[in-house]
């Protein structure tokens, strides 16, 4: 497998990629990432981008809270992003990482008077967590706050938070971790946003409680509203709110979707996948490998075959 990287405007070998030491963002964490993968389609012979476009348009929204600019426009990224999937000419699933960082080689902790550099790398990384579903705890380590470092900028510094509460879980010998926010609301686990089912009502986080605003949430969303019709709601959910619900499930670019068994030993529901999540799922992994026309807007094909 021959996995490219774009570098320093060029697109080269992964293994060619290389930073110094001194990088300010490996020393503060001064970056900001996204994460996007492409699908494999091999009925279409043809590897689809998902939802290139919002990814790249969050991307550059977030570049501007951390004062990077990178690049003019999201068009352009997605000329980037088209030219290395085909550069990496594979026929499988791949994840790709795009980090904008501050990357002059100097030390001292600010954001000003740096330069900003653009990579996108290439992994063949499957699904994050167990597609069968996994085990959950709460966090002791709350979600860190708005106002301290914005959860929605997907800054790599801030994943100090998810990595803290996902390590304390997989020791406690649980699967994931659900961190709450600073006023005890459920806000979003270390990789993924959180759904819970309640009466036929998907429920979900709302932007003020300290999430990534997750493109894989926003399309469940789409798909509950329009395709089978029920009712969604982003309102703050309570700890215990995950302990009673009749399903609950993961979403994310990294994990796809994954039902949440149990939560701090309590079972969720019948303690398997629920009903409507595994209906989501299924029109999930349909939309995302472009295998359903309504929502092929959301797949950039990297070959352009007819
Ligand atoms: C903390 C966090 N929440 C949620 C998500 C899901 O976001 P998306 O669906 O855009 O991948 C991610 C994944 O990038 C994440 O890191």
């Amino acid at each position: 497998m021959s996995l490219h990287a774009f570098f320093e405007g060029e697109f080269v070998p992964q293994e060619e990629a290389k930073i110094g030491i001194l990088t300010h963002a490996f020393n503060y964490g001064t970056a900001v990432m996204d994460g996007y993968r492409g699908f494999w389609n091999s009925g279409r012979d043809e590897m689809f981008l998902f939802r290139l476009r919002n990814h790249f348009d969050r991307f550059l929204a977030n570049c501007k809270i951390l004062r990077i600019q990178v690049a003019p426009t999201t068009d352009d990224l997605i000329g980037i992003a088209v030219e290395l999937a085909r550069r990496c000419a594979v026929k499988q699933d791949l994840l790709f990482r795009p980090l904008a960082y501050k990357a002059s080689q100097s030390l001292g902790v600010r954001l000003h008077d740096l330069a900003d550099a653009l990579l996108i790398s290439t992994t063949d990384m499957g699904p994050y967590l167990p597609e069968t579903g996994v085990r959950c705890r709460t966090a002791t380590w709350r979600r860190i706050p708005d106002i301290s470092v914005p959860a929605r900028a997907k800054i790599t510094g801030l994943y100090v938070n998810n990595a803290l509460a996902r390590a304390e879980a997989a020791q406690d010998g649980y699967d994931e971790a659900v961190m709450l926010s600073e006023n005890g609301h459920v806000s979003e686990a270390g990789p993924a946003n959180v759904f819970i089912v309640r009466k036929h009502r998907v429920i979900t986080p709302p932007v003020y409680d300290d999430i990534l605003e997750g493109i894989t949430r926003d399309t469940v969303i789409s798909l509950a509203r329009d395709e089978l019709e029920l009712e969604v709601v982003e309102r703050p959910i309570d700890r215990s709110e995950l302990y009673v619900a009749d399903e609950a499930f993961l979403c994310g670019t990294a994990n796809h979707m994954t039902p949440i068994l149990e939560v701090d030993r309590r079972v969720v529901g019948e303690g398997e996948e629920g009903l409507l999540t595994a209906k989501l799922r299924g029109l999930y992994q349909e939309v995302a490998r472009c295998a359903r026309p309504d929502y092929e807007h959301w797949c950039t094909p990297v070959l352009g075959r007819p």
